[in-house]
C-alpha cells in the first residue's frame, strides 16, 4: 500500500499553508519547513515528497495497532453506510451499547460504566464534572476543590488545563478554575535517574495529599487525578507504591480518585489499563487515543457502579447528567473502536507490549552515554530521554531533534521540550526497535 502513496500525493497537498492554524505547533516554523505526511500504513508514515518514514510516536500515543488497519477502515466505512449518525441524547444505537460493554469488560472490576466523549479533554472534564456532582448527589456538596499534579496534563479544557500541571499551557488563560491545587511531581533525577521501569524512590510524593487535606479540609476536595504515567511532561513513570499509596489517602478522606488513562489505556504499558499494572482500582478512568486506535476522535470515562448508580434516582422522565456532546458515542467512532479492540484481543497487543518492554527498555538505554543525554527513563513500549538545554534556549534542542528525525533520518518522534518521547505502536519487532534506536542516536548527535 505504502508503495502505491506516490510523492506525486503532494501535488495535492495545499500550496498555501497560512489559512490552518495549527494546534500546539511552532506555526512559523512548521510553515518554512513543513514537515508533512500523506500516508501511513503499519509503522510507517510515508512523508509529502514520498520518503517513508518510522513512527516512533504512534502518531501521538494513538495508533497502538499501527497505521493503516484495514479492519478498522472496512468497519468505519460499512457504519458510515448503515448509519452515519444518530442522536446520543435520548436516543441510541447498538455499537454504543457494544463497546462501552467491551471497554467495561477490559476495565478492573468495578469499573463497569462507560460516559463517552470525543477527545481525552472531554474526558478530563467529563470525570472532574461527574466527581463534583457525585459529590453534591451524597450530600456533599462542600467538596469541589480539584487536586491534580505538577507536570500533569489532562488535556485543554478549561477544567483539564486548571488541574494540569504544565505552567505554559496555563499561564496565558487567566484563573481557569476556583478551588484547585496541585500535588508536586514525582520526578527527583538525583534520585531517579536511569531507572528502568517504576523508579524505587518517590512513594513518599503522594503524602503530600495529606498536607493539601490539612491545608483545605478534606471535606472541601472533590477528586484527585492523576496520570499513572505523566507522559506529556517526558514520560514520568509513577514510583513504586506510589499509586497504591494515593489509593490509600483518598480513600481514607472520602476523595475520589481519577486516572487520567489517555496514554496508559489500552496496552501502553502492557495491560488494558495500568490500573491493571499497578494493581490499584480508581474510582474513574478516563481514555482516549488508542481506544480507535486514533482513527476516528473518541474519548471517555470509565465509572464504578457506585458513582453511576447514585445519579440513577429521581424520576425516570428526568435527564440524570446534565452533561454530554453532540458526538458522544458517534456511530462511526463506536465502530472504529469495536474493530480496533478485536484487533488488540485478537493480536495479543498488550501482551506482546509488556514481553517486548525488557528489549525496548535495555535497548534505549544504549543511548545513555550519546552526547547531552541525561536522564532516560522507560515504562511499557514507552521512553522519555532528557537532552540538556542549550543555555537561554530551553526546547530548541529538543525541537531541533524533532526536525531532523523528520527530515534528515526517516524518523517521527514526539518532544516534551528538551525530552525525547519514544512510544512506538505495540505491532514493533525487535528490527524496528533497533532501527528506532539507531535513528535517536544519530538525531541526538547531530543536535548536539
Ligand atoms: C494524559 C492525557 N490526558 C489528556 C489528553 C488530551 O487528549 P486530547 O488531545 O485528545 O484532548 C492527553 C493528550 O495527549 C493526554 O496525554
Amino acid at each position: 500500500m505504502l508503495d502505491k502513496i506516490k510523492p506525486t500525493s503532494a501535488v495535492n497537498a495545499p500550496n498555501d499553508l497560512n489559512a490552518f492554524w495549527m494546534p500546539f505547533t511552532a506555526n512559523r516554523a512548521f510553515k518554512r519547513a513543513p514537515k508533512m505526511v500523506v500516508g501511513a500504513e503499519g509503522m510507517h508514515y510515508i512523508t509529502a515528497d514520498g520518503r517513508k518514514i518510522i513512527d516512533a510516536a504512534s502518531g501521538m500515543w494513538c495508533t497502538n495497532a499501527g497505521h493503516g488497519r484495514k479492519e478498522i477502515a472496512e468497519a468505519i466505512k460499512a457504519q458510515a453506510d448503515e448509519l452515519d449518525f444518530s442522536p446520543p441524547f435520548q436516543f441510541g444505537q447498538p455499537k454504543a451499547f457494544e463497546l462501552a460493554s467491551r471497554i467495561a469488560d477490559l476495565a478492573p472490576e468495578g469499573l463497569d460504566h462507560v460516559f463517552f466523549c470525543n477527545s481525552g479533554s472531554e474526558a478530563g472534564d467529563t470525570a472532574l464534572k461527574i466527581a463534583v456532582a457525585y459529590q453534591q448527589i451524597k450530600g456533599q456538596g462542600s467538596r469541589t476543590r480539584l487536586i491534580g499534579r505538577e507536570r500533569g496534563y489532562h488535556g485543554v479544557g478549561f477544567g483539564g488545563t486548571a488541574v494540569g500541571g504544565i505552567g505554559n499551557n496555563r499561564k496565558m488563560f487567566g484563573p481557569l478554575l476556583n478551588g484547585v491545587d496541585h500535588l508536586p511531581a514525582t520526578y527527583d533525577r538525583d534520585k531517579q535517574a536511569f531507572t528502568i521501569g517504576e523508579p524505587e524512590y518517590g512513594a513518599h510524593f503522594a503524602e503530600a495529599l495529606e498536607g493539601l487535606v490539612n491545608l483545605h479540609g478534606a471535606n472541601t476536595i472533590a477528586a484527585v487525578i492523576v496520570e499513572p504515567m505523566a507522559g506529556s511532561t517526558g514520560v514520568l513513570p509513577a514510583p513504586k507504591g506510589y499509586l497504591k499509596k494515593l489509593r490509600e489517602i483518598t480513600k481514607k478522606h472520602g476523595i475520589l480518585l481519577i486516572f487520567d488513562e489517555v496514554i496508559t489505556g489500552y496496552g501502553r504499558l502492557g495491560y488494558a489499563f495500568a490500573s491493571e499494572r499497578y494493581g490499584v482500582t480508581p474510582d474513574m478512568i478516563t481514555f482516549a487515543k488508542g481506544v480507535t486506535n486514533g482513527a476516528v476522535p473518541m474519548g471517555g470515562v470509565i465509572t464504578s457502579a457506585e458513582i453511576h448508580d447514585a445519579f440513577m434516582t429521581g424520576p425516570e422522565h428526568a435527564v440524570e447528567l446534565a452533561h454530554g456532546y453532540t458526538y458522544s458515542a458517534h456511530p462511526l467512532a463506536c465502530a472504529a473502536g469495536i474493530a480496533t479492540l478485536d484487533i488488540y484481543r485478537d493480536e495479543k497487543l498488550f501482551e506482546r507490549a509488556k514481553a517486548l518492554e525488557p528489549k525496548f527498555a535495555e535497548a534505549v538505554m544504549s543511548l545513555k552515554s550519546a552526547p547531552n543525554v541525561v536522564d532516560i527513563r522507560t515504562v511499557g513500549l514507552t521512553a522519555g530521554i532528557d537532552l540538556a538545554s542549550i543555555a537561554d534556549a530551553v526546547g530548541k534542542r529538543g525541537f531541533e531533534a524533532m526536525n531532523a528525525g523528520f527530515h534528515d533520518h526517516e524518523l517521527m518522534l514526539r518532544i516534551a521540550g528538551d525530552t525525547l518521547a519514544l512510544t512506538p505502536p505495540l505491532i514493533l519487532s525487535e528490527d524496528h526497535i533497533g532501527e528506532i534506536v539507531d535513528k535517536v542516536g544519530k538525531v541526538i548527535r547531530a543536535v548536539a
